[in-house]
């Protein structure tokens, strides 16, 4: 069992990385060069189901004249918000504590429509190789504050020279309007660095319920059209 990393030794560490200088300490070497690898594995585990998602998207934009992404957006967690989240789950910052975090690879899949993403979401979990780990559905039941999608974590496998092994991959699936809030959600929290007021929160919990309502108009038009045979 390796030893835990010491608090006080990461942001030391933090900042010689952020400064690109030499690290000196063979301990911080070690744990920047595991750190590498598990990244490595994540983002093979994440470009195997991104992958996939695009095989999706090319097939239904060649087959059908209409897919049900609009776009992927994919990362692998940085670093330092491994770290902070460890922390804040009070885990101790070791790379063998790394798989306590479920989202160090996570694709956002954007789709257009609200019907769109329940499909692709039976696709991934009726038809793949990855076994679901995880569901959350907030756009059945949005979170308090508003927020809509659907989160699945997926094990995805892969082969590596050592064999076949698997990493969970978070998938947030969500429509261009709930994208679109949550983005500005997102903004407003870190430029402000503070909660929302309760006004605040009423005002962006307005739009999100806006913007669902915009998303069941237009799948009531896409589902018109498709009626219509045009
Ligand atoms: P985390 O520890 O935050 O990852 O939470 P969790 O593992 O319990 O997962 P959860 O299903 O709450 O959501 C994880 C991810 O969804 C976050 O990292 C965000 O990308 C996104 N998310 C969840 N809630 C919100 C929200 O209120 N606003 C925005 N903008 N994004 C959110
Ligand atoms: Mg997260």
């Amino acid at each position: 069992m390796k030893e835990a990393k010491k608090i006080d030794e990461l942001p030391r560490y933090l900042d010689q990385e952020i400064l690109n200088q030499e690290i000196v300490s063979p301990e911080m070497l070690s744990f920047r060069s595991e750190v590498n690898r598990i990244r490595q594995l994540y983002n093979s585990a994440m470009q195997v189901a991104s992958t996939q998602l695009n095989i999706l998207d090319a097939e239904f934009s060649s087959v059908y004249d209409h897919s049900p992404i609009h776009h992927l957006e994919c990362r692998v967690k940085k670093l330092d918000s491994i770290i902070e989240k460890l922390l804040r789950k009070g885990y101790e910052v070791t790379p063998d504590n790394f798989h306590r975090i479920r989202d160090i690879a996570g694709i956002r899949v954007i789709c257009n429509y609200v019907d769109d993403i329940y499909y692709l979401r039976n696709l991934l979990i009726g038809n793949s190789d990855f076994q679901l780990l995880r569901e959350r559905d907030y756009i059945q039941q949005p979170k308090e504050n508003g927020y809509r999608s659907l989160h699945l974590i997926l094990n995805v496998p892969f082969m590596i020279a050592e064999g076949r092994m698997a990493l969970p991959v978070e998938i947030q699936l969500r429509t261009i309007a709930m994208d679109m809030w949550a983005s500005l959600e997102h903004e407003l929290r870190y430029k402000s660095n503070r909660d929302f007021s309760t006004q605040e929160s009423r005002q962006l919990l307005e739009c999100a319920q806006t913007l669902a309502d915009l998303d069941q108009k237009m799948q009531l038009l896409f589902c018109g059209k498709e009626e219509g045979g045009e």
